[in-house]
């Protein structure tokens, strides 16, 4: 059975020990919480992703990456590897956030070669992906994601799929308070699930979890959660405040 996941991501947010506040007020919070069918996840900045791994000794809340290279090690300047994050205990990355794309143009090419790179090393992914606005306008929403999960996931195995979550993220619902309606969440998440039934087999989309993101608050997030076909969300803003982060959680 697919778990419900809650996974905030802090972007380029809080310094060293605002990061080990947040997380240690998050776990506080949630300390009644039963997470047998569900996930909790934070991706902190990469330079404070292993003080924050350390300090979460009960394992309840799961720390991701926010990003990671294709290669294992070598020039290039700046960027994490597969390697690098298991030397930290992390086995979990973001990837096709919509921010990479924009800013740091990370197209579908080179998010393939991260995907095949995370599951050559055991590292499971947050596949990220959605559309713009425009896309949107113009009705071309649903042939924009299938050609995203096609160009860089619908290469791997069915085995592989154990290692897959998705995150729709329609690019105009981010950090814009402009949130996909539930019905227009459900209708997106449905489309997805098929899309992988379609390419792979029944159990592999029933088993994967699609999680929404953009403009998740605790305000909003219970009907969208509430849709059969999402699983979730990944939250921005409101993954900054343990209090909002926790009520969101709870709405799962
Ligand atoms: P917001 O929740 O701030 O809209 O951000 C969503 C997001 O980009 C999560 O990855």
């Amino acid at each position: 059975m697919r778990k419900k996941i809650v996974a905030g991501n802090w972007k380029m947010n809080l310094n060293r020990s605002e990061s080990l506040e947040l997380v240690s007020a998050i776990s506080k919070e949630m300390k009644d919480i039963d997470l047998k069918n569900n996930r909790v996840i934070v991706a902190p900045v990469s330079v404070n992703l292993a003080s924050v791994v350390d300090s979460e000794k009960d394992n309840r809340i799961e720390c991701a990456s926010q990003n990671m290279h294709f290669a294992d090690s070598g020039a290039y300047t700046g960027e994490v590897s597969a390697n690098i994050l298991k030397g930290i205990n992390v086995n979990l990355t973001l990837l096709g956030h919509s921010e990479r794309r924009a800013y740091f143009n990370e197209d579908d090419a080179l998010l393939k070669q991260k995907v095949d790179a995370a599951i050559e090393n055991n590292i499971e992914i947050i596949f990220c992906f959605g559309e713009e606005l425009d896309d949107r306008k113009a009705e071309n929403h649903f042939k924009v994601v299938e050609s995203q999960l096609k160009n860089a996931l619908f290469h791997l195995k069915e085995n592989d799929w154990k290692n897959i979550v998705l995150a729709y993220e329609p690019v105009w619902a981010i950090g814009t308070g402009m949130t996909a309606t539930p019905e227009q969440a459900q209708e997106m998440h449905a489309f997805i699930r098929n899309l992988v039934k379609e390419n792979y087999n029944n159990t592999i989309a029933e088993n994967v979890s699609i999680l929404y993101g953009g403009s998740v608050k605790p305000t909003n997030a219970k009907e969208i959660f509430g849709k059969p076909d999402v699983d979730g969300g990944l939250i921005g803003g409101a993954a900054l405040k343990a209090d909002m982060f926790v009520e969101i959680i709870k709405a799962m």
